[in-house]
C-alpha cells in the first residue's frame, strides 16, 4: 500500500506563517483516481465555502485544485496499485489561501519553457496557463512519499 506522508498545509519555503498567525486548516485523503479528484476538487470547494471565502476566489481556487488532481491522476503514478491515495489540504491566513494536492509519484518533469502542445497535441497548459495565471505563487516539492503540488490565492483577488 502506497501511503503519502504530506507536511502541514501551510509547508512553504518563501512563505513562512509565523507561530502566531491564526490559521484555519483541513485535509482529506482521497482515492488516486478520476473520482477522487473530482471528490477533492468538490471538498476544496465546500470547505473554502463553509470558511465564508468569497465565491470567486472559491472559483480560482477550485480551478487550480482541478489542475493539480488531474495531474496527479494522470501522470503521478501510472500503474499505481489501486489502493493508491492523494492527498488535499487547504490553509486559510491572513489575506491567502493555500492549496495543496500530494501524490505518490516520485517524479516530477517540470514544464520546460511553458507549454509544450503543438497544434495537434494540446496539452501541457495546465499548469503555465492555468494554475500560474490564477495563483499569486505556486510550485512542487518533493516529500516524503511523494510529491506536494501548492499554490497560494489572494483572498478577493489580487
Ligand atoms: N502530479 C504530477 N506528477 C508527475 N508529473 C507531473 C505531475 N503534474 C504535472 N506533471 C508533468 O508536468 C507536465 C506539465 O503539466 P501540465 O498540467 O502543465 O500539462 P499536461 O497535464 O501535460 O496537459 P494539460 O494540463 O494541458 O491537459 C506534464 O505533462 C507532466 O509531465
Ligand atoms: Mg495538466
Amino acid at each position: 500500500m502506497i501511503t503519502i506522508n504530506h507536511p502541514a498545509a501551510v509547508y512553504c519555503p518563501e512563505a513562512p506563517v509565523r507561530p502566531t498567525d491564526p490559521v484555519r486548516i483541513a485535509d482529506t485523503e482521497l482515492p488516486l483516481s478520476a473520482e477522487g479528484a473530482h471528490a477533492g476538487n468538490l471538498w476544496v470547494r465546500d470547505t473554502l465555502k463553509a470558511m465564508g471565502i468569497p465565491a470567486e476566489t472559491v472559483y480560482d481556487t477550485v480551478s487550480i485544485t482541478a489542475e493539480f488532481s488531474q495531474n496527479a491522476v494522470r501522470w503521478a503514478a501510472p500503474g499505481a496499485h489501486d489502493t493508491a491515495v492523494m492527498a488535499f489540504t487547504v490553509a486559510v491566513w491572513d489575506d491567502r489561501i493555500r492549496v495543496t494536492v500530494s501524490d505518490p509519484g516520485d517524479l516530477f518533469q517540470a514544464p520546460q519553457g511553458g507549454p509544450s502542445g503543438s497544434g495537434e497535441h494540446e496539452s501541457g497548459y495546465g499548469l503555465e496557463l492555468i494554475v500560474a495565471n490564477l495563483a499569486a505563487g505556486w510550485g512542487v516539492e518533493r516529500v516524503l512519499g511523494g510529491k506536494l503540488a501548492w499554490a497560494d490565492v489572494k483572498i478577493g483577488g489580487s
